[in-house]
């Protein structure tokens, strides 16, 4: 069994008002049992404060940003920076998730930034990797995912590369009831922990947690989770519905 950080991680994304979100999070905290499960909360950036209330008291659960601002502060209108979530003690940042990718222009460079920054600001990033389904298909996924974590993540030290939390996340199964078989999963996180490892030794690739995301649901989590090299989920859909999130937090 190995020692690394098991996480539930929920991605909130553009969803819940702010009544819905903090119903939301009472009712989680209500229901969670403390076990040995990092459980994480990824809300809007307007929740933050009052669902970290809700769960300070809770063992298991933790607060996430779903983004931050590469810079420390200044004339960016509309961002949020790495400071600004410190202040409120969120503990996690969400950064290079494949929606942010796709729709807001990141790149592999600017998620290397947003990874220095928040690192610098004690956040600990929850760094996002996968494929599309073209890439896929042209058999080409491995060596996608190896260069955006090669650029993303290679410069960091070995102490700061020992903060991070790998999401693989393959881009067709996000919120399309596509999973990645078990099997699928198993070898691309194998492949992901190689790749640390060449770089990081084997050691400190062993630490590292690699999350499974992709339409990840409590019919499907154990038979994830159970593979060696999977070590928790990043949850966007079922994340939404407190009974079927705790179920996949269960799922272990
Ligand atoms: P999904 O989203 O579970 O709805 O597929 C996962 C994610 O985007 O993190």
């Amino acid at each position: 069994m190995s020692t690394r950080k098991k996480i539930v991680a929920g991605n909130w994304k553009m969803n819940k008002t702010f009544s819905e979100g903090t119903a939301l999070a009472e009712e989680i905290t209500g229901k969670l049992e403390a076990g040995d499960v990092t459980v994480i909360l990824g809300t809007p950036y307007i929740h933050l404060q009052a669902v970290g209330a809700i769960i300070k008291d809770h063992p298991n659960l933790f607060l996430a940003a779903q983004n931050c601002h590469q810079a420390a502060g200044g004339a960016y209108t509309g961002e949020i920076s790495p400071a600004m979530l410190q202040s409120l003690g969120v503990q996690y940042v969400i950064l290079g998730h494949s929606e942010r990718r796709k729709y807001f222009g990141e790149t592999d460079a600017s998620v290397s930034e947003k990874v220095s920054i928040a690192l610098a600001h004690d956040l600990l990033p929850i760094v996002c990797v996968g494929e599309e389904l073209s890439v896929r298909e042209a058999g080409k996924h491995e060596a996608l995912v190896g260069e955006q974590i090669e650029n993303a993540l290679f410069d960091l030290s070995p102490e700061d590369f020992g903060k991070i939390v790998i999401a693989y996340e393959p881009v067709w199964a996000i919120g399309t009831g596509l999973t990645a078989s078990p099997d699928q999963a198993q070898e691309m996180h194998g492949f992901i922990r190689n790749t640390l490892a060449a770089k990081y030794g084997d050691e400190i690739a062993q630490a590292t947690t690699i999350l499974y995301g992709g339409s990840c649901k409590p019919a499907n989590a154990q038979s994830l989770f159970s593979q060696p090299d999977v070590d928790g989920g990043l949850i966007g859909g079922a994340s939404l519905k407190a009974d079927d999130f705790i179920a996949i937090t269960n799922s272990y």
